[in-house]
C-alpha cells in the first residue's frame, strides 16, 4: 500500500518551486523604446494617453497651508514633457534595473525648481493629519521612508503596447482635477477610474535634458508669477 506521505511531499516541493519562480522573477520595466528601465538613466512619466487632458509632471503647490512641500501636477499644457525623474531602491547599493512591483523611491531630476528648496525632491504620499481621503502625492520624501515607496505595475488590460500605473501598499497613483487651470492633480486613489495611466521615455543626454528644463523655467513662470 502506497503511504500518502510522498505525493503531500511531492505537492510541497512543487509549491515551493513555484514560489520560489514567482519570487525570483524579476519583471523588468521598459521605457518607450522595449529597453529596461535603469537606475543609472533618467525618464519623463507621460501621460499614456495623448488625448489626455494633461501632459508631462509637474512639481506645484496643491495646498496653501501649508504651501510646501509641493505636490505634483501634469503640465496643463499636453505638449509639455514635464520634469524627468529617476528610479532607485531605498537600500540598493549598486545601479541596477528596475522591476516592476518592487519598492522603489521616485526622485525629480531637475535644477529649475519653483520653491520650497529646503524639501527634497523624493516622491511621497502626504500623510499629514490633514490628508483627505485621496491624498496627494507631494514631493519632500526621504528614500527610507514607507510613505516614499511606490511599485511600477503593468496594467495588463491595455491592448497595443504597455501601460504602467503606479502604486503603493495602500492605492494606486489617479488624477483630479487640480488647483492650476484643473490640470490633473497626481492623488493616490482606489478609484480605478481614476488611475494614471503611464509610459516611460528615457531622457538622452544632455541636449534633451537642457531643452526641458529651458521649457520649464518658461513654464514656472507662467505658473508662479512671484517668481
Ligand atoms: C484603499 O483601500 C484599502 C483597503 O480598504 C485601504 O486600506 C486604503 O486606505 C485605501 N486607500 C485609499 C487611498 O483610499
Amino acid at each position: 500500500m502506497m503511504s500518502p506521505f510522498p505525493l503531500i511531499s511531492f505537492l510541497i516541493t512543487l509549491m515551493l518551486a513555484a514560489a520560489a519562480c514567482t519570487h525570483g522573477e524579476h519583471i523588468l520595466v521598459k521605457d518607450t523604446e522595449g529597453i529596461p528601465l535603469r537606475t543609472t538613466e533618467q525618464y519623463l512619466i507621460l501621460p499614456l494617453n495623448p488625448k489626455s487632458n494633461g501632459g508631462g509632471l509637474l512639481p506645484v503647490p496643491v495646498k496653501l497651508l501649508p504651501l510646501c512641500p509641493l505636490g505634483i501636477s501634469q503640465s496643463s499644457v499636453r505638449a509639455l514633457p514635464g520634469i524627468q525623474v529617476s528610479f532607485s531602491y531605498p537600500y540598493a547599493l549598486m545601479d541596477t534595473y528596475v522591476s516592476e512591483k518592487e519598492d522603489i523611491n521616485i526622485e525629480f531630476k531637475s535644477h529649475a525648481w519653483p520653491g520650497c528648496e529646503e524639501f527634497s525632491k523624493y516622491w511621497e504620499v502626504d500623510e499629514s493629519s490633514s490628508a483627505l481621503e485621496e491624498p496627494a502625492i507631494l514631493t519632500g520624501g526621504k528614500k527610507r521612508e514607507g510613505n516614499s515607496w511606490f511599485r511600477i505595475e503593468r496594467q495588463e488590460d491595455f491592448v497595443g503596447g504597455v501601460a504602467y500605473k503606479l502604486t503603493t501598499l495602500t492605492g494606486t497613483i489617479g488624477t483630479v482635477p487640480g488647483p492650476w487651470e484643473n490640470a490633473p492633480q497626481l492623488v493616490l486613489t482606489n478609484d480605478t477610474s481614476k488611475t494614471f495611466l503611464v509610459k516611460f521615455h528615457r531622457v538622452h543626454g544632455d541636449t534633451t535634458a537642457a531643452t526641458s528644463t529651458s521649457r520649464l523655467e518658461k513654464l514656472g513662470l507662467r505658473m508662479f508669477p512671484s517668481n
